[in-house]
């Protein structure tokens, strides 16, 4: 591969800061400083060098991305800014894609990655991967209203949620898990016991929470350790 193709498929370099940084002999291969960005290297077995820095070499990437309300869950920006405009320039060329759309007025964690075969894993009602929201509501959830979610609860359009894990933090504020990932499926189950969601926000994914360190509209890489909990639920 092109040592400039691998900087830019690792988000860390444009193609054009690729070639400034070759030319100012910030690159090195082996030790060696290169002289042309299209130098061959092979990822897996060469050192490489970019300003100073070794290259971790990782063939998918993996965000965690804190999303602000108002931001499409989409890559194609025909219904608003999306959250694939919140990244730097070098990594919104990488094919990224969030592995599961949260609507437009919810906030929170997103995960953003060019791994197409572990999205889809991630993302298959059978893995029963969970997400847990932290969820406001218009009027007060009574017992009765948790035990309904908790039991499972049918949806508008014939549709049937899971049990649920609810806990009450107020009256009027929850923390729902749910382990599917249907259309509108927080708001829809509060629909269903009369109540309506004015606030959402998902806090955990595939039992990762979300960095409270992340500012809205935030990001960061997912470590070691956050990639291999995700890989492990799609065995
Ligand atoms: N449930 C919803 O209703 N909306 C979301 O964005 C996510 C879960």
């Amino acid at each position: 591969m092109r040592i400039d193709k691998l900087l830019t498929t690792m988000g860390l370099a444009t193609r054009s800061e690729a070639s400034k940084a070759v030319r100012k002999g910030q690159i090195k291969v082996n030790g060696i400083i290169i002289s042309k960005s299209d130098k061959k290297v092979d990822p897996e077995k060469d050192s490489i060098e970019y300003m100073g820095k070794p290259v971790v070499y990782m063939k998918n990437i993996y965000i965690m991305l804190n999303k602000p309300s108002g931001i499409v869950s989409s890559t194609d920006g025909k219904d608003g800014e999306t959250v694939i405009s919140l990244l730097p320039e070098e990594l919104q060329k990488c094919g990224l894609f969030p592995c599961g759309r949260l609507d437009k007025d919810t906030l929170g964690f997103v995960l953003l990655t060019n791994d197409g075969s572990t999205a889809h894993y991630l993302l298959s009602p059978k893995r029963h991967v969970s997400k847990v929201y932290f969820v406001k509501t218009e009027f007060a959830v009574t017992q009765d209203d948790i035990t309904k979610l908790e039991n499972g609860i049918s949806l508008d359009h014939g549709d049937t949620a899971l049990p649920a894990k609810v806990e009450k933090i107020g009256d009027n504020e929850l923390y729902i898990t749910i382990v599917e990932g249907m259309y509108h499926q927080i708001k829809r189950m509060l629909e269903a016991v009369n109540n309506k969601v004015i606030y959402l926000e998902r806090v955990e994914f595939g039992t990762i929470p979300l960095d409270t360190n992340l500012q809205r509209g935030e990001w960061r890489y997912l470590t070691k350790q956050e990639i291999d909990i995700l890989l492990k639920q799609t065995k």
